[in-house]
């Protein structure tokens, strides 16, 4: 289907599953060749980052731990750019290597809050993947290690990103059509 229509609003196809899994696969193997000998730690952000990040992890070629938490900032179609909170932070990240893990970077306030909360706990390092990076919206500059795909600022759905809390489950990217 190339056109969805979620509540008011309708969405066009933007990045197919399968571009979207090879693009996974390249992002595996990169993290793979660099973190072999590290014994990571994967740190997802949820919701938006669970289908990226449980297929980008199971596609790891060593065993490696996870763990989650949780961020809220965004209502409708844009960031409210007020991070409320972060929850679920695991206070055992004291000399591992992290690798946080989100759906998209937008404005960037998200990943910048997260990862000052994280170098809080003194870890040996800190690199961030995400599947989506809007680079015409970052208002900091930030270090994103591994990006999937860097678009124009335009609003996405789908694997994982959600529109009013609908459309997570899809299994390709639908971009916004503006009226
Ligand atoms: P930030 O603006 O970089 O802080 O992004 C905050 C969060 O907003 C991201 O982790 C996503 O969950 C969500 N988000 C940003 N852009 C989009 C989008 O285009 N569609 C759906 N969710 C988005
Ligand atoms: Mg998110």
């Amino acid at each position: 289907m190339s056109t969805i229509s979620i509540q008011d609003r309708s969405f066009g196809l933007f990045l197919s599953s399968e571009q979207i899994h090879t693009k996974i696969d390249t992002l595996a193997s990169e993290i793979s060749t660099d973190y072999k000998d590290k014994d990571p730690v994967f740190v997802v952000v949820l919701n938006g980052a669970f289908l990226f990040a449980s297929f980008l992890i199971s596609r790891l070629k060593f065993p490696c731990r996870v763990s989650f938490i949780r961020v809220n900032s965004y209502k409708g179609t844009s960031s409210s750019g007020e991070i409320q909170k972060v929850f679920g932070m695991d206070e055992e990240l004291e000399g591992e290597h992290v690798i946080l893990v989100d759906d998209i970077v937008d404005t960037g306030l998200t990943m910048k809050e997260v990862k000052e909360e994280i170098l809080k706990l003194k870890p040996a390092s800190v690199e961030i993947a995400c599947l989506v990076s809007k680079p015409e919206s970052h208002k900091r500059a930030i270090d994103v290690r591994y990006i999937g795909f860097e678009i124009p600022n335009r609003f996405i759905v789908g694997f994982g990103l959600d529109y009013n809390g609908y459309g997570r489950n899809l299994n390709d990217i639908y971009v916004i059509n503006y009226p």
